[in-house]
């Protein structure tokens, strides 16, 4: 039996893989109609049209699977459906058939966000948000069709459905996005669902004892009246000894309870102690501190999703990265959106806040590599990485700096890191930086992305301030350029200061201090395109510094294609 599973099981991958290259084929042929500069190599992006939040994604019978908002008819917001995606390794992908369309009364107006939970006997579910005949929101509920079949090709949507419509006092177009549940120590499962009251953000709790039937908790998880309306709650312990995952149901000495929510385009984070009994969460540091926000990215970088990986004893993060063109230009193009390169993500050594790394997984695309170890950058100097593809590229490059109390003084403690980088862009030389890299420049330099270090010396201490200067990524006018900043806590006395930065066409995926910031950048070069693109370091401080180290390689294109065997008709 066991045997004549694998050989089915063989069987069905073949005649996938042999409808996978005639599918490559016809995607190639639509797209090549258009010149496509701005397409990824090793991001996830669907074969064409758009594409916004990452759903559900779980790991399921040795298989990874990734939804995602998906509109089937175009490259703008609309028809909102379930997209789906399997790999078996987070880097190469094959398109299955769309998952979940809105086809019923309760979800006829979109298939909005939502999470797989996976439970005890390891089956999954997905709970997601229906807009209804009336576009209020709901939540539904779906199955797989069979749950043999590891790559889940078919969902059931419940007869239940919708199991939760909007409670009194909640606004019916903000109710929205079901976490991937968890179970308390009295066996029953916990959800929440990102919502606002008086315009202030709020998760509302749900409990379980069979999934189906939900009642809410007499206060919500949690809530805050310096934010507006939450979307996308995300709810998990993380370790505070070491960097494994855990399941998000896991109730142990040791933890850390992490809750995301997305408003304002950006995904914030707080940090506390969860009491399964109570369901009180006690927070480290609230929403919009006055000592700062954390976020899990300061750039582009919204509405993510993590899931645990027990294959792996990781936890996965997933993010949308929208564009910065105009929806002309997306239409033009065919598609808009794009999937962040799965993070690992994890609790610092000092508890105080995440840390996150593009999964190992990548280095598998690493290919032609230049190096280089203890290399003097003088003041106002740059050198060119010459050897690689500057367009389809991972760097990682280590700083190490001398004369540290010549470092400009910062006079105030509480400053916006990104106003602080646009104030102090890439073109403004200092003392100790700006360095770091051009990525994406021009021959000339007209056009180039500057990912950038400075260090400011307040009192006693030193601030180490990442940017990521779009200002002269374009010569195109009407493409966003807004620039990005954050502050890196490490001690650049005792620590050297690192950038790993993934260069994709027209995303920069950077992840400075070995993780403690990431910025995202989405760049619509004119001139630095394919093999026209070059990189460099560069150095306009006044004080000279030294290159530890600097890796960089060619990135070899990701496998991702699809196979779409059954058009299916919205109503
Ligand atoms: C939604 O789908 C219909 C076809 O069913 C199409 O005519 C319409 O343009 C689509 N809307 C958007 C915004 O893509
Ligand atoms: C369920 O999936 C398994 C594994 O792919 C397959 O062998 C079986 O035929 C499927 N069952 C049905 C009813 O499709
Ligand atoms: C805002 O919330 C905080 C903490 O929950 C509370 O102490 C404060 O009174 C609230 N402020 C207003 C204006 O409601
Ligand atoms: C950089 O900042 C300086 C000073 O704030 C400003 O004068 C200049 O226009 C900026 N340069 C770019 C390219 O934005
Ligand atoms: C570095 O400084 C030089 C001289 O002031 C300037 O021409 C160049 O544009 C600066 N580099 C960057 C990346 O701004
Ligand atoms: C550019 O994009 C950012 C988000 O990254 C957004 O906050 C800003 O409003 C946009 N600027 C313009 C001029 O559209």
């Amino acid at each position: 039996m066991e045997f004549f599973g694998f050989l089915v099981l063989c069987l069905c991958y073949m005649l996938v893989f042999i409808r996978v290259e005639v599918a490559a084929l016809r995607n190639h042929a639509a797209l090549s109609e258009v010149s496509q500069p701005y397409r990824t190599a090793f991001h996830f992006q669907p074969s064409k049209n758009w594409m916004n939040d990452p759903n559900g994604p779980m790991y399921y019978k040795g298989v990874y699977h990734i939804f995602y908002q998906y509109n089937p008819y175009g490259a703008l917001w609309g028809n909102i459906s379930w997209g789906h995606a399997i790999s078996y390794d987070l880097i190469n992908w094959v398109n299955l058939d769309i998952a979940l369309i809105p086809n019923e009364p309760y979800d006829i107006n979109g298939c909005f966000s939502g999470s797989a939970t996976i439970f005890p006997n390891g089956e999954p579910a997905i709970l997601y948000t229906g807009a209804d005949t009336n576009k209020h929101q709901v939540q539904n509920l779906a199955f797989p069709k069979n749950v043999s079949d590891p790559l889940l090709t078919e969902w059931v949507k419940s007869s239940l459905n919708p199991i939760l419509s909007p409670p009194e006092g909640i606004d019916a177009m903000s109710y929205r996005d079901p976490s991937t549940a968890w179970m308390g120590q009295d066996g029953q499962w916990r959800v929440v669902i990102g919502s606002e009251l008086d315009h202030h953000g709020l998760a509302i709790l749900y409990k379980s004892k069979d999934f189906r039937h939900w009642i809410r908790t007499s206060s919500p998880l949690h809530s805050s009246n310096k934010t507006i309306m939450w979307e996308c709650p995300d709810f998990y312990p993380v370790s505070t000894n070491g960097k494994n995952g855990l399941d998000t149901s896991a109730i142990q000495k040791n933890i850390k309870h992490v809750l995301k929510v997305s408003f304002k385009t950006h995904d914030y984070y707080i940090l506390g102690k969860y009491d399964p009994k109570s369901d009180k969460y006690d927070v480290d540091i609230d929403f919009m501190d006055s000592r700062g926000s954390l976020q899990y990215d300061y750039g582009r970088f919204y509405a993510s999703k993590s899931f645990y990986d027990g294959h792996k004893k990781r936890r996965v993060l997933w993010s949308w990265i929208n564009e910065g063109d105009s929806e002309s230009d997306d239409n033009k193009k065919g598609w808009s959106g794009l999937q962040s390169i799965p993070r690992s993500i994890w609790l610092s050594e000092n508890g105080d806040q995440l840390v996150q790394w593009p999964v190992k997984e990548l280095k598998k695309l690493r290919k032609r590599k230049v190096h280089y170890k203890n290399k003097e950058l003088k003041g106002g100097s740059l050198f060119q990485i010459s050897g690689i593809t500057a367009s389809q590229a991972d760097v990682e490059i280590t700083f190490s700096l001398s004369n540290l109390n010549e470092a400009e003084v910062l006079t105030s403690d509480v400053i916006d890191p990104q106003i602080l980088c646009t104030q102090k862009n890439a073109s403004v030389s200092g003392s100790q930086g700006p360095f770091g890299l051009l990525v994406l420049a021009s021959k000339d330099l007209t056009e180039h992305t500057a990912v950038f270090f400075r260090v400011f010396r307040s009192a006693n201490s030193f601030r180490v301030l990442m940017c990521s200067d779009q200002k002269r990524s374009s010569l195109r006018q009407e493409v966003n350029k807004t620039i990005y900043g954050a502050f890196l806590v490490l001690d650049p006395r005792h620590e050297k200061i690192s950038l790993r930065t993934l260069i994709d066409h027209s995303i920069v995926e950077s992840f400075g201090g070995d993780g403690l910031a990431c910025i995202t950048a989405r760049v619509y070069p004119k001139l630095a395109i394919e093999e026209q693109a070059q990189l460099y370091v560069f150095n306009n401080g006044s004080q000279s510094l030294i290159i530890s180290s600097l890796s960089a390689w060619s990135m070899k294109k990701a496998q991702i294609v699809s196979i779409g065997k059954r058009r299916k008709h919205i109503k």
